[in-house]
């Protein structure tokens, strides 16, 4: 939509344009040209823009409010973890000698080492506190029920993995409380049912806790836990897109009305 211009004195009115003057192209809207043939170009070839206008421009169901941004929240506090783990991996050594030593010169020597290590450590606390008020709105807003229940099943193994990269990282600073933590983590992990003694093997990668371990904690953390949430993220993403989100219930309880504006 176009604003009405504001009123202007006769002499700030722009001049009208003499005949055979040529149109004066702004810088402004050159760069929007460029912008808008660059996205065609890649149209023409992709045809990329219809699954952009799928994924994006959605009707949502009336009452839509702020409990239903905790998803995307989520999903900001993991790509925060993302950006600073993969910074905090260019310094960090997984080494029994040398890890405990490597992220002490990450906090003191690095330049905003602190910075980045502060924000992969308290973004772990954020993003387990979002996940689970997360879980609480679907929870609570039904949207777990029919024609949904896979991306809840999707959610309850996200909600796994999210703890799982939690404990995973705790161990990595190697200080006497991490150790200590995770020897305790391990081995209640060793007394679930059946599977727990071959957890608590796997976890220590043998009898013992030893250089194994930390090797086999950092490369679960960093590499086979995140590319496991990238999939089933963009998978739950995919049903969202899909099946659209669910009205608030005290929309629904009211003759089905919030049902009816959902898209399916
Ligand atoms: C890494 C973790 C997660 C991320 C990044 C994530 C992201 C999202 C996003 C962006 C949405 C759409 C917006 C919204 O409704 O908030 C959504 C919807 C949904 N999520 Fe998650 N989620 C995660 C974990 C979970 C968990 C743990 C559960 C439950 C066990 C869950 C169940 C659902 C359900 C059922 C919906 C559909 C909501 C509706 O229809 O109203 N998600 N998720």
């Amino acid at each position: 939509m176009k604003l009405p211009l504001p009123p202007l004195p006769a002499a700030l009115q722009p001049k009208p344009k003499r005949p055979g003057e040529a149109e004066r192209v702004k810088p402004l809207d050159q760069a929007k040209e460029a912008g808008i043939a660059t996205l065609d170009w890649v149209d023409e070839r992709t045809s990329l823009s219809g699954a952009a206008r799928w994924t994006m421009f959605r009707k949502v169901p009336r009452g839509t409010n702020w409990f239903y941004t905790l998803g995307s929240a989520t999903l900001f506090a993991f790509l925060s973890q993302a950006v600073t783990g993969v910074f905090l991996a260019m310094y960090y050594d997984p080494s029994v000698t040398h890890a405990y030593e490597s992220a002490r010169h990450i906090t003191n020597d690095v330049f905003l080492g602190e910075f980045v290590r502060g924000m992969h450590k308290w973004g772990s606390t954020v993003m387990v506190i979002l996940v689970c008020l997360h879980m609480a709105r679907t929870f609570f807003f039904g949207a777990y029920k029919y024609p949904r229940e896979l991306n809840w099943l999707i959610g309850v193994v996200l909600l796994i993995l999210t703890f799982v990269m939690s404990f995973t990282g705790y161990l990595l600073p190697f200080d006497q409380r991490s150790y200590w933590a995770t020897v305790v983590g391990v081995n209640i992990n060793g007394t679930g049912p059946l599977v727990g003694p071959f957890l608590s093997d796997f976890l220590r990668g043998g009898a013992e806790f030893g250089s194994t371990t930390l090797s086999r904690f950092y490369a679960i953390h960093m590499l086979l836990l995140p590319g496991a949430i990238i999939a089933l993220i963009g998978a739950h993403l995919y049903l969202v897109a899909r099946l659209g989100t669910t009205a608030p219930p005290w929309l629904k309880a009211e003759s089905g009305e919030g049902l009816r504006e959902e898209r399916t």
